[in-house]
């Protein structure tokens, strides 16, 4: 059976970007597989910089994905650092990374660009990437276009370090998906926590209500038609309730109907779809041993993959016998 591994970092709320951009796509392909997915905290203290915010955010992704649909007797859901020897594989991995390889990576030239402290930890990030998908013996990596390179890189380190030492690890196939699965935010741009254009997954009502009533529209008077097909309160339409979707573009191109009743429509939209996955979410917040119960077993999977590999790397490395 095929291994299906990623990663998803707790950097933050969870929002309708992730559902439909990562989670959705996660928890579709758990039946394609051996689904291994784990929550990348040792990666997330690269920006989340308060010990509480990683504890929560880190507690949250999981309660999120399984309120959201993760089956825990399928899928392998554990947290990165319950397998610590991640780092060891990082190491091996380290020397044989070219500093160039590195240094060409965009998400660490775009930080420098930016003007951000940059650390030893960001510039490093994709190596213990590469540990990541090696470790678990990868055969497809799903991610989001923007880690397209960091796959690229973990192969390249994978070819190094098989040269080197003697064929140890599989080379992982990306599984790229394309921007159609990006959702836009309240803005228009791409729904990011750092843009602050989000749509909570997970929040009080009041909030997602204030969030859904500042979409950005044009300024078509309430007695003119509108054209909603691919603005930004039509796309998010489309991705919260897809059957509904020709409905709502008539609804909208009907004269007397305002920008305000059509978000109103996509509100209760976003609220009947979720309202299973909220009531779920609340039900592991109120009971955490059970998200912890789930961790504690998939740490445990998780490390019976790894055990042969980071053995096999020790050998070819001459570390030991
Ligand atoms: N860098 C990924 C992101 O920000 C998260 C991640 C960490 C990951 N390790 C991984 C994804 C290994 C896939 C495989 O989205």
């Amino acid at each position: 059976m095929k291994i299906i591994l990623t990663g998803i970092q707790p950097s933050g709320d969870l929002h309708l970007g992730n559902y439909f951009g990562a989670m959705r796509p996660a928890i579709e392909l758990q039946s394609q597989g051996q689904a291994v997915y784990f929550i990348a905290d040792y990666h997330a203290l690269t920006s989340v910089t308060k010990a509480d915010d990683l504890r929560r955010y880190t507690f949250d992704v999981a309660a999120g994905f399984l309120a959201c649909g993760l089956d825990p007797q399928k899928t392998i859901l554990f947290r990165q650092s319950d397998v610590p020897q991640v780092h060891e594989l990082a190491w091996l991995l380290s020397v044989v990374t070219p500093m160039g390889l590195l240094e060409r990576a965009h998400s660490y030239k775009d930080k420098v660009a930016q003007g951000a402290e940059t650390s030893h930890g960001l510039f490093a990030y994709p190596v213990l990437m590469a540990a990541d998908i090696l470790l678990y013996n990868s055969d497809l990596v799903p991610v989001g276009k923007d880690q397209k390179q960091h796959l690229e890189i973990a192969r390249d380190i994978a070819q190094k370090f098989n040269d080197r030492f003697g064929p140890v690890f599989k080379l992982p196939e990306p599984v790229i998906r394309e921007a159609t699965a990006i959702v836009p935010g309240v803005d228009g741009r791409k729904m990011s926590k750092s843009y602050g254009n989000v749509i909570p997954l997970f929040g009080e009502e009041k909030a997602v209500k204030k969030a859904v009533m500042g979409i950005t529209t044009d300024s078509t008077p309430m007695e003119q038609p509108k054209q909603i097909e691919g603005t930004t309160l039509g796309q998010l339409m489309q991705a919260v309730n897809a059957d509904g979707y020709k409905d709502y573009v008539a609804q909208a191109a009907t004269p007397g109907v305002g920008y305000g009743d059509l978000k109103k429509k996509l509100l209760s939209e976003i609220a009947t779809r979720f309202a299973p996955y909220q009531e779920k979410y609340r039900h592991l917040q109120a009971h955490p041993a059970e998200v912890e119960d789930v961790l504690r077993d998939g740490a445990a999977r998780a490390r019976a993959i790894a055990a042969p590999v980071i053995a096999k790397a020790r050998v070819a490395t001459g570390l030991s016998k």
